[in-house]
């Protein structure tokens, strides 16, 4: 594996977990294999998690992480060639891009969208333009359409959570309510992977709401949100702004909001959402703090899923 950003096969991925709960199992397993070796995490965006258990995953590999905040810490980047640099931008992509090449053995980037240019964010323009100048493997932290590492998390956390099941899992995505326009990628992974590991999975939302279909085909979709939490096993909560109405919010009807009300036709269920959440508007109090919740399970496989891809890459 040079690269890790997107899910590529139902073998890799199904490795990628064993590895993972291997290290789960003994954190220090590997400890030699990235000594003298660096990892660069470069942020365009915020984050907590992604940060840390990187930063984290690379220690428990012997490895060296540097972390560059480049939406504060760095120059304003530049990506379009070609570009007059005569207006805000210091600093063009194929120099920094290849800088970074040259100090690190990995780099790792996060791009959030623009949610206002969609031919540019379906194609990950801005990501794209840090693996096409850099010349080393690169490693998702979040890009545009995809965070493949909460993906590898979550399929981490559904398969510990199956263990006792004697039927294949049925696993919801559903749209939680939110103020604000958040991007597509954590809802497009997780049925990229969910689909891609083998499992069933049904996506209900409001209409209007529909995922690009490159990343939901296969997946049953259902607009009666009770309906499509029937019988469930996990439930993954997340709120995603419209894509076909690109970047805008058509909806923040409370009613969508996950309560144990919504789950009596569910018992079972396990809750998912991969942080950070806003409490009683995306989800309830009740199911964040009960037994039904896996959210600090996921965050908490964050750190091996980090430490299984970078493993892989480094060989
Ligand atoms: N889930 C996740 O990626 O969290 P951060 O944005 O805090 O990294």
């Amino acid at each position: 594996m040079k690269h890790f950003t997107q899910f590529e096969s139902k073998e890799l991925g199904q490795e990628l977990i064993d590895l993972a709960l291997a290290y789960k199992a003994n954190s220090r397993l590997d400890l030699a294999k990235g000594q003298g070796k660096r990892i660069g995490c470069i942020f365009l965006n915020p984050s907590l998690r992604t940060r840390v258990s990187t930063q984290i995953a690379a220690q428990n590999l012997g490895m060296e992480a540097i972390v560059l905040n480049m939406d504060k810490e760095g120059w304003a980047l530049e990506m379009n060639e070609g570009a007059v640099m005569n207006k805000g931008t210091v600093e063009h992509i194929k120099d920094a891009a290849g800088v970074l090449g040259s100090y690190f053995d990995i780099l790792a980037i996060r791009a959030f969208p623009s949610l206002t240019n969609r031919d540019e964010d379906v194609n990950d323009f801005v990501f794209g333009q840090f693996v096409k100048y850099c010349g080393i493997p690169v490693v998702s932290l979040e890009s545009a359409i995809r965070h493949p590492l909460q993906s590898l998390a979550d399929q981490i956390t559904i398969q510990e959570f199956s263990k006792e099941k004697k039927r294949k899992p049925k696993v919801v995505l559903t749209w939680g309510p939110h103020i604000k326009a958040i991007p597509h990628a954590v809802a497009n992974s997780f049925a990229e992977w969910t689909l891609g590991m083998g499992h069933d999975l049904t996506i209900t939302h409001p209409e209007g709401y529909e995922l690009d279909e490159v990343f939901t085909k296969g997946a049953t979709i259902e607009f009666n949100q009770s309906k499509a939490l029937e019988g469930a096993d996990f439930v993954y909560v997340k709120n995603w702004s419209s894509f076909n109405d690109y970047g805008k919010i058509l909806s923040t009807d409370s009613n969508w909001m996950l309560t144990e009300k919504h789950l009596k036709h569910a018992e079972n269920a396990k809750v998912m959402h991969c942080l950070p959440v806003r409490r009683n508007l995306e989800l309830s109090d009740e199911i964040l703090d009960g037994s039904r919740s896996l959210v600090q399970k996921q965050a908490e496989n964050r750190i091996y899923a980090a430490q299984a891809v970078i493993s892989t890459i480094l060989g």
